[in-house]
């Protein structure tokens, strides 16, 4: 936390002054007032303190009013208040406690306590915001998990179900054809439900795989020549980009880098940015893939000419099961799930996945990974 924002609250000016320049030395940002409804001002206004230090007997009203006003209203109540008075009696003690005071210091005031006292209350205060904190943390984490839950239910019963009332609809249809009528209609039907059964396998082999990242699954890295490796990833994609007349660049890093990865996983990443690019890029666009490489990292980036995401789904796309809700999206076969195990997966390497889109235009996603190696030409000996 950086230096507290105290606000003190005394009528005496020998006092304010003793106090102020006591919590000043000590580093405090120190505010000082002299009535009760100054004091007020202050705690309602946009710049609140951390901590008040006020005294019993203001000329405006008594100390234990104000704070009985700050602890009434929601948006100050969280401000300890610690009183300062020359009123030592246990009653007035007690008096300060019910109006909602956590400390009690009485006149005249001895410097370590004063500075022992507040350093606590503020360790209370900090320690509160920890706690604050970690549940808003796990709150939102809750959430998170209750709507992936909610997707997987929704994916499982929708994305599953269709295509098995397809497989076993067909299927039973087939059963029914005989002789010149399964020559006309049995290729259809075949077709058909393995049409259904690849929709399914690939679901089933993304949300499988997304399983296991989620489980927190190791890697098994190791050294691998980076433009070879990408070449490789490529190739498997030049028969789907053909169908689709689009181009298919590499363009290389002349660096030769070499980075540590688990090569069976991040065909996976590859496989994934590749086809994405491929599958919402348009007859006739342009696919780029390049590497770069600078010192500490590697950058390995996939541009297209495609659709392009909206503004308002570029934060979205990388959740599991998240498809841009357009129709030249929902219309090309896809899980919602490629991108989300692709994340996981560069994050498994240290690594970052961006992405940069415009709608119409185009997409880039770049892979940012650390530890560039490079290739050193062998010593001769
Ligand atoms: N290169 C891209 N161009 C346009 N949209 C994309 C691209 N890559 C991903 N998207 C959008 O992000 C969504 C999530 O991608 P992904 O997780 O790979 O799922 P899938 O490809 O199975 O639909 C896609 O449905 C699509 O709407
Ligand atoms: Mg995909």
């Amino acid at each position: 936390m950086t230096k507290a924002d105290l606000l003190i609250v005394d009528d005496s000016t020998t006092n304010l002054s003793l106090l102020s320049g006591i919590l000043g030395e000590n580093g405090y940002v120190v505010r000082t007032v002299e009535s009760g409804y100054d004091a007020l001002e202050v705690v309602f206004s946009k710049n609140k303190p951390d901590l008040i230090m006020m005294d019993v007997v203001l000329p405006d009203m008594s100390g234990y009013d104000v704070c009985e006003q700050i602890k009434a209203d929601e948006a100050t109540q969280h401000i300890p208040v610690v009183f300062i008075s020359a009123l030592d009696e246990t009653a007035d003690i007690l008096r300060a406690f019910e109006a909602g005071g956590v400390d009690y210091v009485t006149k005249p005031v001895n410097r370590l306590e004063v500075v022992a006292r507040i350093e606590n209350q503020l360790t209370l205060l900090a320690q509160r915001r920890e706690l604050e904190e970690h549940y808003r943390r796990e709150l939102d984490r809750y959430e998170y998990v209750n709507q992936m839950r909610e997707r997987f239910v929704h994916s499982a019963t929708h994305d599953l179900k269709n295509p098995l009332h397809l497989i076993s609809g067909y299927a039973s249809l087939l059963l029914e054809v005989d002789g010149a009528e399964y020559d006309e209609v049995g290729h259809k039907y075949v077709n058909l439900i393995l049409e259904g059964a690849n929709k399914m396998k690939m679901l089933v082999a993304d949300m499988l795989d997304l399983a296991q990242m989620s489980t927190g699954s190791y890697i098994n890295p190791s050294r691998v020549a980076l433009n070879g490796f990408i070449e490789s990833c490529i190739s498997n994609f030049s028969i789907m980009a053909r169908q689709k007349s689009i181009t298919l660049d590499f363009v290389r890093s002349p660096d030769a880098p070499a980075v540590f990865i688990d090569t069976a996983r991040f065909e996976r990443v590859m496989d994934n940015l590749i086809s994405n690019a491929i599958k919402y890029t348009p007859n006739g666009g342009e696919v780029e893939i390049s590497t770069a490489a600078a010192q500490g990292f590697v950058v390995i980036a996939v541009r297209d000419t495609g659709s392009g995401i909206p503004e308002d789904d570029i934060p979205h796309v990388f959740e599991a099961f998240y498809r841009v809700r357009k129709r030249e999206h929902r219309d090309i076969d896809g899980t919602g799930l490629g991108l989300s195990i692709a994340k996981a997966i560069v994050e498994m390497h240290n690594g970052q996945l961006e992405l940069e889109s415009e709608q119409g235009v185009g997409s880039e996603f770049r892979i940012i990974l650390p530890g560039w190696i490079q290739n050193q030409p062998k010593k001769k000996r």
